[in-house]
Parts: structure tokens; C-alpha cells; sequence
């Protein structure tokens, strides 16, 4: 059995799809860890109800201890690596990881993000496409999954689909779209990639 480790930083919808494959034989892989950067993140409720290990590494822990980020991305790394993965899901994780992690997990890394690829890198990908499509320069967003690169949400894309924007469409409306495409996307790539 292939085993997952799942990086989240909040809500975990995008986990809830992968514990419902995983629940429903759509996956074949194991949930082995899932570690948050943050103690209040929602999605580890939704990890510790389905009976998955969570783990808790917090950046500002770490800097307090005088370490810095590479000291991080050291203890990350650690701590996922004891779980001994096949594959890395970043799934709404919302820090940058350097070299240091990226280089203990070679090719195998993936993140999802909510735009196409080229398109909206960074936070709040969905809010500046609706902006973008208010002001005439988009018609269009969408969802990609990809290898992790060292850049912010670029890399070899895995799978992608566009999302058509609506004029009467609020942000609220738009997001739910482009979540409910996050989570069928996320298990495909998941799957492609195992
Ligand atoms: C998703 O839209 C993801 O693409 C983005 O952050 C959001 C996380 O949502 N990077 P959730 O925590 O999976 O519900």
C-alpha cells in the first residue's frame, strides 16, 4: 500500500477528499501522517476522526527556539520522513518550502492550487481572478495540481481544469466551484501519480 503524507494549513476539505477515497477503495494509498504548520488548523480534526496521526510543526515554535526556516524545513522534513512516504500531498498548505525539504523528497512533492497554471500564483488565487474577470482581463480560471519546484505554485503540472467564471457569479459562488473541483482533481492526481 502506498503511503500519503498530507501537509495542511487550515479547513482540510481538500484531505476530506482524500480520506473519502481512501474510505471508499477510490484511492488505493494510506493516509500516514497528516502534520499542519498550524495547532488550530481545522483539518486536523477532520485527520484525528479518521484515525490518521497528526503532528503539529509549528514556524513560530521553531523561531522561538532561535532556530530560522531552514531550521524548519529541517524539522519538517523529520518529521515527515519518519512516516516514510511515497508521496508528499501539499493540500491548502500555506508556507514555502526551500531546497532543504524539497531535496529529501526529490520528485515527489505535489501541490494543488486554485488557478491554471501560469495564472495567479501565490495567496489568494480565486479572489484575484474574480477581480481579474471584473475587470474585463480574464474569462476563465481553474485548479492545477503539479510537482513541487522551487518556485510558488509552479512545476511540472500533473493534472489541471479550467473553470469558467459567470458575470453574476459573487466570489462565494465562484469558490465553491473551484473547491469542488480541487477535490476531484486532487484524487486524480494522487492516483495518476501512485
Ligand atoms: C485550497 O483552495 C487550496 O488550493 C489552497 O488553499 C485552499 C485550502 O483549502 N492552496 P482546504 O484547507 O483544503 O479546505
Amino acid at each position: 500500500m502506498k503511503r500519503l503524507a498530507v501537509l495542511i494549513s487550515g479547513n482540510g476539505s481538500n484531505l476530506q477528499a482524500l480520506i473519502d477515497a481512501v474510505e471508499s477503495r477510490q484511492l488505493d494509498a494510506e493516509i500516514a501522517v497528516v502534520v499542519a504548520n498550524r495547532a488550530d488548523a481545522y483539518g486536523l480534526a477532520r485527520a484525528e476522526r479518521a484515525g490518521i496521526p497528526t503532528t503539529v510543526v509549528d514556524l513560530r515554535t521553531v523561531i522561538t527556539d532561535g532556530g530560522d526556516r531552514g531550521d524548519y524545513d529541517r524539522r519538517l522534513a523529520g518529521v515527515v520522513a519518519a512516516h516514510v512516504p511515497d508521496l508528499v500531498v501539499l493540500a491548502g498548505w500555506m508556507l514555502i518550502l526551500g531546497s532543504v525539504f524539497l531535496a529529501r523528497f526529490q520528485d515527489r512533492v505535489i501541490n494543488i492550487h486554485p488557478a491554471l497554471p501560469g495564472a495567479f500564483p501565490g495567496v489568494d488565487a480565486i479572489r484575484r481572478a474574480h477581480a481579474a474577470f471584473g475587470a474585463g482581463n480574464v474569462g476563465e480560471t481553474g485548479v492545477m495540481v503539479h510537482y513541487v519546484a522551487p518556485e510558488v505554485d509552479a512545476g511540472p503540472v500533473i493534472v489541471s481544469e479550467s473553470v469558467p467564471i459567470q458575470p453574476d457569479d459573487t466570489l462565494d459562488a465562484l469558490e465553491a466551484r473551484i473547491h469542488d473541483v480541487e477535490h476531484r482533481l486532487i484524487v486524480d492526481a494522487v492516483r495518476r501519480v501512485l
